[in-house]
């Protein structure tokens, strides 16, 4: 028998779980990048493909990006963040997984690829205030011989699924940091968590909520990342400062980079993840 709470899981679950439709038709949308001002910073990496073009990652920059929108990617209803939605049935690049993921751009009108020296002295900041929603958990209906709904079983993703909100990509070496909420297993929620080369993995907060706001700041300077972690509900605070490995090509990535497969989840497990504030120098 599964208890009250877990079945009261499983209804939320099952109203919950819907990704927005893209825009209506109302003149002049909210767009991402109207709402976050990505400032010709950023171009966006999609899970899906283009119709033309349907398996392989479509990356929209500027001047497009300015304009878009789809349900991978679309200002909240509240029109306070962008939702970056990630199907686990979506497209990848090289094998990995799939993303609805913004890259680091720079140039006048935003359409070079950023790449910095650890080295430099000048510090390269990420600002970024997220929260990471749940991936779905499914509800399995069991109906005895006469059709009655007999018993719900909640079949939750694994507990080692995880959703990559931000990272610093290194084009030569691969990743560098990954900062990431883990899921903890059934009611459990999330553990906020970063991953470094150089150093391993720390926590920086062991028991986040889903859905709730934090701010993450990162500085990179004279090969090394301060990192400044802050849950605004929690107050949860993390600092700390990793050194990064020594290259020339260094990227801030920031959205929904979605660690579950299909070969371990069902096929309509997803990652989201809601930015609310983005800047990048
Ligand atoms: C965008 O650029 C303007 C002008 O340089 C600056 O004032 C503003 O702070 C920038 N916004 C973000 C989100 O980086
Ligand atoms: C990030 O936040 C810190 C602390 O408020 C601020 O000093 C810094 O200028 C910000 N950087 C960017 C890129 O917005």
């Amino acid at each position: 028998m599964y208890s009250q709470s877990l079945l009261a899981l499983c209804l939320v679950s099952m109203t919950a779980a819907a990704p927005v439709a893209t825009t209506t038709s109302a003149p002049a949308p909210l767009t991402p990048s109207k709402l976050l001002n990505f400032n010709n910073s950023w171009a966006i990496q999609l899970p899906v493909g283009t119709a033309a073009n349907p398996t392989a990652v479509n990356t929209i920059s500027n001047p497009a990006l300015i304009t878009f929108t789809s349900p991978n990617f679309y200002v909240n209803a509240a029109k306070t963040g962008v939702v970056f939605y990630t199907p686990n049935t979506g497209i990848t690049l090289s094998g990995g997984h799939p993303r609805t993921e913004l890259r680091q751009m720079t140039g006048p009108t935003g359409q070079a690829y950023a790449s910095w020296k650890s080295a430099d002295s000048i510090p390269h900041q990420l600002n970024v205030t997220a929260k990471v929603r749940v991936f779905k958990f499914v509800c399995v209906h069991i109906f005895n011989t006469y059709g009655i709904l007999e018993n719900i079983q909640v079949d939750f993703v694994q507990p080692t699924r995880l959703v990559i909100f931000s990272q610093i990509i290194s084009s030569s070496l691969g990743c560098e940091v990954s900062f990431r909420a883990n899921q903890l297993g059934v009611g459990k929620g999330y553990a906020i968590a970063v991953c470094s080369r150089t150093s391993g993995c720390y926590t920086l907060e062991a028991n986040y909520a889903a859905g709730t706001l934090f701010t993450l700041q990162l500085s990179s300077a004279k090969n090394v990342l301060s990192v400044s972690y802050k849950n605004l509900v929690s107050q949860v605070v993390w600092k700390k400062d990793i050194p990064l490995t020594v290259a020339p090509d260094f990227v801030y990535k920031a959205g929904s980079y979605c660690q579950v497969t299909t070969d371990t989840d069902p096929a309509d497990a997803y990652c989201q993840v809601t930015i609310n504030a983005i800047s990048v120098v």
